[in-house]
């Protein structure tokens, strides 16, 4: 039941501290300061040569953000592909792959028949699902499962958190276990995840902010989103979001890209929403903010650095809105700036009166290509 939300939507963005909690718990040791016993048990990174993710839409946005995590912390080489597009093109596997199907329900059409597919080429396989007694959670040799519990809104919320906190989780265990970290690193790692949904719950105190913002938004035919790092696969989410459930055609760049097309695109009648956390990336997105301010275009700018904004003058320093999002380490801050990002969203199909919960053309499960 919906309680006091008005929409399965927001009460499951709402959920997030818990639901990210309870997939930490089936992870992490709190007390041990590591990840858990079991978790180590039933996996040995060491002899895994690279990752390959695979799933669709939401998931493959949750995918794409723990890459970069894989590879920086875990020294671990990860590709993401889409599984509508890795199905059919034959991809070159390497021997030591682990195949890691990412979905909400563990029965998207593609993804399982990718992982099928991986399965047959004798590939060890990982489901990292939220319905355990799903086909994908059946079929794969490990199951990772997150614990959003059941998720109404057809725009995937508390899924795709659960599945990064399972994920960055699954980082640290790869790291360890390589021998990338040291104990007091791993602990370090650890603290920094348990410590993100109070965060994440510090994040939605930004709704009020959110909401006065979102009614401009709504009068957007079109919207950008930038992001650097794994803020970028962010951006492309964000973008997905608002698509999904206003109708707003949005698009998410890498925010090194501006210079190479999108910046075709901005003027005063384009909102860009810049996702920078301070991170070492921060500066760089900055001068983006810039680029697109000195054309006229309107940015909203997500950050915990608004001290660090660049100073802008007459016009373009009107269109500037700064968001202030939570102080945090950059290893969460993915789990942490999804929050505005779907609150944004969120506000905006409100503004324009759409079906939240379920939007046009679109269905929870997609179960046939
Ligand atoms: O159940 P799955 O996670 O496999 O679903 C994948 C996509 O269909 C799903 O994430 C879709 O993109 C959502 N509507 C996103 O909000």
């Amino acid at each position: 039941e919906k309680g006091s939300f008005r929409h399965f939507m927001e009460k499951e963005v709402h959920e997030q501290p818990e639901s990210c909690q309870r997939t930490f718990s089936a992870y992490l040791d709190p007390v041990a300061q590591s990840v858990r016993a079991d978790i180590k048990a039933g996996i040995d990174f060491s002899k895994i040569t690279r990752l390959q993710i695979i799933a669709c839409g939401t998931a493959y946005y949750a995918g794409s953000i723990a890459r970069y995590a894989f590879e920086k912390i875990a020294g671990l080489p990860v590709d993401v592909e889409v599984a509508s597009e890795f199905r059919y093109r034959t991809p070159a596997m390497t021997p030591g792959t682990l195949a890691i199907a990412v979905s909400q329900s563990g029965e998207t059409a593609d993804t399982l028949a990718a992982l099928r597919w991986c399965k047959d080429q004798g590939l060890m396989t990982a489901a990292v699902v939220n319905v355990h007694t799903s086909t994908m959670a059946r079929e794969a040799d490990l199951l990772w499962p997150t614990h959003a519990g059941p998720e109404i809104g057809v725009a995937s919320t508390k899924a795709f958190t659960a599945q990064l906190s399972a994920l960055l989780s699954l980082v640290v265990c790869a790291a360890a276990q390589r021998g990338r970290i040291t104990k007091a690193q791993e602990a370090h790692y650890v603290q920094t995840l348990l410590e993100s949904p109070g965060l994440i719950a510090e994040a939605l105190g930004m709704n009020a902010d959110i909401v006065r913002m979102t009614y401009e938004l709504s009068k957007a035919r079109d919207v950008i989103y930038l992001g650097r790092g794994d803020m970028y696969p962010l951006a492309l989410e964000g973008a997905l979001k608002l698509k999904e459930i206003s109708y707003i055609h949005a698009e998410g760049y890498a925010a090194g890209e501006l210079k190479h097309g999108p910046i075709a695109l901005i003027d005063e009648k384009t909102p860009v929403v810049v996702i920078a956390p301070d991170d070492d990336l921060f500066e760089k997105t900055a001068s983006n903010v810039q680029e697109v301010a000195a054309r006229g275009g309107r940015v909203i700018m997500i950050t915990n650095v608004p001290g660090k904004v660049p100073t802008l003058s007459g016009d373009a320093a009107k269109s500037l809105k700064v968001i202030k999002a939570p102080d945090c380490d950059p290893f969460i801050a993915a789990l942490v700036y999804s929050v505005p990002i779907q609150l944004l969203a969120y506000h905006t199909a409100v503004h324009k009166g759409t079906d939240v919960d379920q939007p046009r053309n679109l269905a929870k499960s997609v179960t046939v290509e």
